[in-house]
């Protein structure tokens, strides 16, 4: 029996995360979960799985939140206060890690720090302070596993050979709803075009994140901390039916890839089972949708997230937190419709460049260059 806190149950990742785990009654128990503002659904879901306690990102709807899920009778906890101390609680032994951004840092630090299990979606904490998230989790004896499906791929893939065998790691991309557009088409894109994905059901971040492949660029950062590999040995390949999750090349050229349909509960699944695989309610992948698999190398020119990643992983330090601050406050623009969707590419892009990046020595000093990229965006 894992006894879980699910961080962000109310988004995509945490239903899904939820159905994974009804499946599954005689393996899981769900102890502790959080939301940030949605107590509507937070409520239904609290009273169906019928935790210890919970966590309320915002804690003026808390009293709503009490009201509608009156006939329980758990904790309620507030603000980020409240996420850290669920984070860190003795009742459960493995955190599943799907806020959506930055504000996912603190608990998730919190629960590595706790020597717990930590499943993670939310990849945006990685890429700001990777290296103090995985010196975390080697002190105090915690595990990551990766529930990105390009990750969980790699993390499969790569148990075919020894890791200095690996030679390149190669993560797809669908290549979102623009990946055939004009850059003219992109100049002029709105917002419900952005949030048209061909192949995944997402939250509304990391879908417009798709759109820019801004998705992919966290994703590269996101690669080689956890992997270890250089950033010269990390490529993306645009594969639009969203079928070969990633692949991995060992040193004789052999490619090993993990392949499935592109639904979350079964990267959710292998994290939470992990080592075990069990069967669960996934369908299977059948030879009709292996008929047209394609793939292509991504136009640099028109989504240049990419060039972004490589250029703050190399620099490193607070670069890698810079480009997630100033795409978090960009998209946050977008979606409000203050800035055109390319304005998004160009407030990143701007702030990487007036960044001069410094080791990253605490945490402070991490999210000091993530308030410093929000301004900086606001700003323009
Ligand atoms: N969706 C996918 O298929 C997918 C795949 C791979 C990786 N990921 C990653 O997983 C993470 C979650 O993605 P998602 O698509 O599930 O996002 P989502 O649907 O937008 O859900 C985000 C979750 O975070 C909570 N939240 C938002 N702001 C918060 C704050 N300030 N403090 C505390 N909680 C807050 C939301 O609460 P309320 O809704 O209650 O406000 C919700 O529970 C992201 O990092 C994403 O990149 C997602």
């Amino acid at each position: 029996m894992k006894h879980l806190c699910i961080l962000g149950s109310t988004g995509s990742i945490g239903v899904s995360t939820l159905k994974v785990v009804a499946q599954f009654p005689d393996k899981f128990r769900v102890r502790s979960m959080t939301a940030g503002n949605n107590v509507a659904l937070f409520a239904e879901q609290v009273l169906a799985v019928r935790p210890d306690r919970v966590a309320i990102a915002n804690k003026d709807v808390i009293p709503e939140f009490k009201r509608l899920a009156s006939g329980w009778n758990g904790e309620v906890l507030g603000g980020v206060d409240g996420l850290v101390e669920v984070a860190e609680e003795s009742a459960s032994d493995y955190v599943v890690s799907a806020i959506v951004g930055a504000a996912g840092l603190l608990p998730t630090l919190a629960a590595l720090k706790k020597g717990k299990q930590v499943g993670i979606a939310n990849k945006e904490p990685l890429v700001m302070a990777g290296p103090m998230m995985l010196a975390a989790a080697k002190e105090h004896g915690s595990t990551i596993l990766p529930i990105d499906s390009e990750h969980c791929a790699v993390f499969q893939s790569a148990k075919a050979g020894d890791a200095k065998e690996i030679r390149k790691v190669v993560l797809t991309a669908s290549g979102g709803p623009f990946r055939t557009s004009t850059k003219a088409e992109m100049l002029v894109a709105t917002k419900a075009n952005a949030l048209k994905h061909p192949t995944w059901n997402m939250g509304a971040k990391i879908t417009i994140d798709s759109a820019t492949l801004m998705n992919k660029a966290l994703e590269i950062i996101e690669a080689h901390f956890l992997f270890d590999v250089p950033y010269s040995a990390i490529e993306v390949w645009v594969h639009p039916q969203s079928i070969v999750h990633a692949m991995v090349e060992f040193s004789d050229s052999s490619i090993v890839a993990q392949l499935g349909l592109p639904d979350m509960r079964l990267p959710i699944q292998y994290a939470l089972t992990y080592p075990e695989r069990l069967d669960g309610a996934l369908p299977p992948l059948t030879v009709d949708k292996m008929r047209n698999l394609t793939f292509e190398a991504p136009d640099l020119e028109r989504f240049p997230s990419l060039n972004f990643a490589y250029d703050a992983g190399r620099r490193g330090g607070t670069a890698p937190a810079v480009l997630n601050a100033a795409n978090e406050q960009a998209v946050s623009l977008f979606l409000n419709d203050q800035i055109k969707f390319c304005g998004i590419f160009d407030r990143v892009g701007e702030a990487l460049a007036a960044h001069t990046e410094k080791p990253v020595d605490s945490l402070e000093t991490v999210l000091e260059a993530d308030r410093w990229a929000r301004e900086f965006v606001r700003s323009r």
